[in-house]
């Protein structure tokens, strides 16, 4: 039986970064800052349009952001619940406390249901939507609908994104990582820029970007002197050499990815019950996921679904079930219901995915797809 794994990692070939690894292992330069994270940077910030610090993690990048933009013990920041924990995991080991908002049909955070909290929370220091999957946000309706509570509050109200999905994406032309004052991008192995692990925060404010190199290493100013609070969030030269060799085949596998999940959106909603996230035209998505939903009234089998699929070969997830607020650490925040939220994350399957996915297999899994729907339409009907 064929089977389809739920992803395979855009790795470089070893001859391509042999002469680079012998170079740093040779020269014993092979962390603090050397030729390869700053070239990384330099090349990151030069794709994106902005200013780039490198960090071990996105969920360090968003820890040091959050703290970077000011948050302050106590204060609240609004995040959907809809995510990976780590988003919310970020909030609270910056100081600050999740409240969580909504989503909208596309699955990132409703501007609606964040105009609710803003008027609801005074208190609100900064705003985290997350780019789901490597679809960008509303970015346009969240700005507004921020920038009309920062009038009225008479403060500032900062927006990060958590982009870790979506090195790659745009939006009405312009790339993701310029939203915002900050966004931070995953470099993990699921992504589509990969450095197997690490993270980049990227802003148009070099003055941030400047305090979050600083933080990221330990707080030192100069002369081990820590100006500032800090960690260890250094990105090694190993882990830059593997980034840089994959930010030179992104435009091309963003190209080849956006050409097969048209296809396998075609494919899916042309035969089976399944649906798929609509993108809309001014959005170049990254499908970090390929994620569809089961129709309302199968909503009580998709677990079976996904063990059917998986019988049949098939791996898949559920990203992202349980939603935050309904995990065992963050369920003392959740004050409130969340439909949409609450809705989706029973209905999701996140399907095999990635840059080397051939014909073959998303033949398999749309053909495993169909003859679930018919399994479990009969066992609904019987
Ligand atoms: C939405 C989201 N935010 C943050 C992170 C954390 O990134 P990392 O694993 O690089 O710490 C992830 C990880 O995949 C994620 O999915």
């Amino acid at each position: 039986m064929m089977k389809v794994p739920l992803i395979k990692p855009d790795l470089p070939a070893f001859h391509e970064i042999e002469g680079p690894f012998r170079e740093v292992l040779e020269s014993g330069k092979i962390t603090n800052f050397g030729q390869f994270v700053t070239q990384f940077e330099a090349d990151a910030g030069a794709f994106l349009g902005t200013q780039v610090a490198t960090v071990s993690s996105g969920t360090l990048g968003l820890i040091l952001t959050l703290q970077a933009l000011g948050l302050e013990r106590g204060q609240k920041v609004i995040l959907p619940s809809f995510t990976f924990m780590a988003t919310a995991q970020a909030v609270l080991y910056a100081g600050g406390v999740p409240v969580f908002a909504d989503i909208g049909e596309d699955m990132t955070l409703s501007p609606t249901d964040l105009e609710t909290l803003l008027n609801r929370h005074e208190d609100v220091a900064v705003v985290l939507p997350v780019h789901m999957y490597g679809l960008p946000c509303q970015v346009g309706k969240i700005s507004q609908v921020v920038n009309e509570a920062a009038q009225r509050l008479g403060r500032s109200i900062a927006i990060l994104y958590d982009a870790a999905h979506a090195f790659g994406a745009e939006l009405g032309g312009q790339r993701v990582g310029s939203f915002g004052a900050a966004e931070v991008f995953s470099l993990s192995v699921t992504k589509l820029l990969v450095s197997v692990e690490g993270g980049l925060v990227s802003s148009r404010d070099p003055d941030l970007i400047r305090v979050i190199r600083r933080m990221r290493n330990y707080g030192i100013e100069q002369n081990y002197d820590a100006q500032w609070p800090g960690l260890n969030g250094k990105m090694s030269e190993l882990h830059a050499i593997i980034g840089l060799q994959n930010l030179r085949k992104v435009r091309e596998n963003l190209a080849v990815r956006t050409e097969k999940a048209a296809h396998y959106t075609r494919y899916i909603e042309d035969s089976t019950c399944f649906r798929t996230i609509p993108v809309p035209p001014e959005s170049t998505h990254t499908f970090k996921d390929f994620t569809v939903l089961v129709p309302p009234s199968m909503r009580k089998k998709r677990d079976a679904i996904i063990r059917f699929l998986s019988n049949m070969g098939v791996e898949t997830r559920a990203y992202f079930d349980p939603p935050v607020h309904r995990q065992s650490y963050f369920m003392r925040f959740a004050t409130r219901t969340l439909p949409t939220t609450e809705d989706y994350a029973r209905r999701v399957i996140t399907l095999p995915f990635f840059t080397s996915i051939s014909e073959a297999e998303m033949s398999r899994v749309v053909a495993a797809l169909a003859e679930a729907e018919r399994t479990f339409t009969q066992s609904l009907t019987a």
